[in-house]
C-alpha cells in the first residue's frame, strides 16, 4: 500500500498540457511552448569549465559535508552580504548547500512544520508550495490581493487570513507565476507584520536577479537577515545563471535553524553532489555580466510579450516586473470562445493551435494562464500570434 501522505500529492496541473504537447511533438507538429520554468539559455561556458576541472579533483569524487564545499557556503555568504549592504553580517554556518531551491523549500518545510500547522500562500502561488505543506502535515491557506487580484497581498489581505495555527508566510518576490515584485513599502510593512506577529517568513528569491523596473529589489533578506530568527531566504542559481539541471540552491538562516536543516540533509541527500557545487561557486565568483547579458534578453522578450497580449481583446494583464513570466486574465476571452475554464482552454490551445501555456488552475487563481517568455523572440511572436488568432 502507498502511503497515505505520497497517495494524497496532487498531479501537476501542468501534467495534463505536458503529456498533450509530447504527444504532438512526437507526431512532427510545430507546437510553440510557453510552458517552461526555466530559462532557454546554455549555462555559460566559465561556468562549465569550472566544472569540467572539478571532475578531475580526486577531492571532489568523495563524499562532502552535508552542509556544502565550505568555500560554496562562504560565497553565499559573502554574496548575500552584498545583496543587503556589503557589510560582512552572515557567515557560512549561515548558509545549506541543497538540490536546487525545491529542496531547499522542502528542507524548510521540514524542519517547521508540525501537523496543523497553517501556513500563508500569496494567491497565485506556485504550484510546489502547498503540496509540501500539505506533505507536512500543514494546511496551506491562499490569500489573494483584494485590491489588485494576482499581485502580492497586502498587511490587511494577510490579516484577514491569520488565524491562531498560523506557523508561516511564504513570500515569493519577484514572483512565479504572476512575476510580480512587492515594493519597498511593501515588503517593509509585511516583514513587520510577521515578525509581530513571531511568524517564520520563508522568502523564496529564487528570481532575485531577474528583476526589470529601475532601483534595486527591496528584499526581506535586506530587512531581516541577520536580525529576525524566523526569516529563512531560499535563492539559487538555477535561474539567474541558466543552471536548472545542475541541481544547486540553498537556506539562508539563523545559524541553529541551519543546523537543523543539515542534519536532515545529512539522511536525506549527504551532500549536494560535488561537480556542481564547483559550477556554482564558479557562477557565483566568476563574471557577473553573463546574468545581465540574460536580464538584457528577458526583459526585450517581456516588452514584446506585454505588447502583443494588450493587443488582444477580453484579456488583462497585470504588469509582470520579474521573472520570466506573464500571467494574463483570460476568462472574458475564453468565454467568448465558449471555453468556461482555464484547463479546457490550455487543452484547446494546444490543440487547435498547438500553443502550450500553464493554466492557472496549476497556481491556485483558475481564469489566468502562464506564459513563459524563456524562448526566443521568433518563437514568442509565433506563438502569440497563435493565441491572438484563437482568441482575437
Ligand atoms: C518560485 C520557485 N521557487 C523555487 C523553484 C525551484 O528552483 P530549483 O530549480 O533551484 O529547484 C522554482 C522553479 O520553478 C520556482 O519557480
Amino acid at each position: 500500500m502507498i502511503s497515505t501522505r505520497v497517495s494524497t500529492i496532487r498531479p501537476s496541473a501542468t501534467l495534463a498540457v505536458d503529456a498533450r504537447a509530447k504527444e504532438l511533438r512526437g507526431q512532427d507538429v510545430d507546437v510553440v511552448s510557453f510552458a517552461a520554468g526555466e530559462p532557454d539559455f546554455a549555462t555559460p561556458p566559465h561556468i562549465v569549465d569550472a566544472a569540467a576541472a572539478a571532475t578531475r579533483d580526486a577531492g571532489m569524487h568523495k563524499y562532502s559535508p552535508a552542509a556544502g564545499l565550505p568555500e560554496l557556503r562562504q560565497a553565499v555568504a559573502e554574496e548575500s552580504n552584498t545583496t543587503v549592504d556589503g557589510v560582512a553580517r552572515i557567515g557560512a554556518e549561515n548558509v545549506a548547500v541543497t538540490n536546487g531551491a525545491k529542496q531547499a523549500i522542502f528542507s524548510v518545510f521540514a524542519t517547521i512544520l508540525e501537523p496543523g500547522d497553517e501556513v500563508l500562500l500569496p494567491v497565485p502561488f506556485w504550484t510546489t508550495y502547498p503540496e509540501l505543506v500539505g506533505f507536512f502535515g500543514g494546511t496551506a491557506i491562499p490569500v489573494p490581493s483584494r485590491s489588485v487580484p494576482g499581485d502580492l497581498p497586502s498587511v490587511d489581505d494577510l490579516e484577514a487570513c491569520v488565524g491562531p495555527r498560523t506557523k508561516a508566510l511564504v513570500w515569493c518576490s519577484p514572483a512565479n507565476p504572476s512575476g510580480a515584485v512587492a515594493d519597498e513599502q511593501r515588503t517593509r510593512a509585511v516583514f513587520d507584520w510577521a515578525e509581530q506577529r513571531g511568524l517564520w517568513i520563508v522568502s523564496d528569491e529564487i528570481y532575485r536577479k531577474l528583476h526589470y523596473a529601475p532601483g534595486p529589489l527591496a528584499t526581506m533578506r535586506a530587512l531581516g537577515c541577520p536580525g529576525y530568527e524566523r526569516l529563512v531566504v531560499i535563492d539559487g542559481v538555477s535561474k539567474a545563471y541558466a543552471m536548472t539541471g545542475w541541481r544547486v540552491g540553498w537556506v539562508i538562516g539563523d545559524a541553529e535553524f541551519v543546523r537543523c536543516v543539515v542534519r536532515l540533509q545529512s539522511h536525506m541527500a549527504s551532500n549536494v553532489g560535488n561537480v556542481a557545487q564547483a559550477a556554482a561557486l564558479a557562477a557565483l565568483t566568476g563574471p557577473q555580466g553573463v546574468v545581465d547579458d540574460m536580464v538584457a534578453a528577458f526583459a526585450r522578450r517581456r516588452a514584446l510579450v506585454i505588447d502583443r497580449l494588450d493587443t488582444i481583446g477580453g484579456l488583462s494583464l497585470l504588469r509582470p516586473t520579474g521573472g520570466f513570466y506573464a500571467f494574463p486574465d483570460v476568462t472574458e476571452a475564453a468565454r467568448l470562445r465558449g471555453i468556461d475554464n482555464t484547463r479546457d482552454l490550455a487543452l484547446r490551445l494546444l490543440d487547435d493551435v498547438n500553443v502550450a501555456v500553464v493554466p492557472g488552475e496549476a497556481f491556485g487563481m483558475p481564469g489566468h494562464i502562464r506564459l513563459s517568455y524563456a524562448l526566443s523572440d521568433e518563437r514568442i511572436e509565433a506563438g502569440l500570434d497563435r493565441i491572438a488568432a484563437y482568441l482575437g
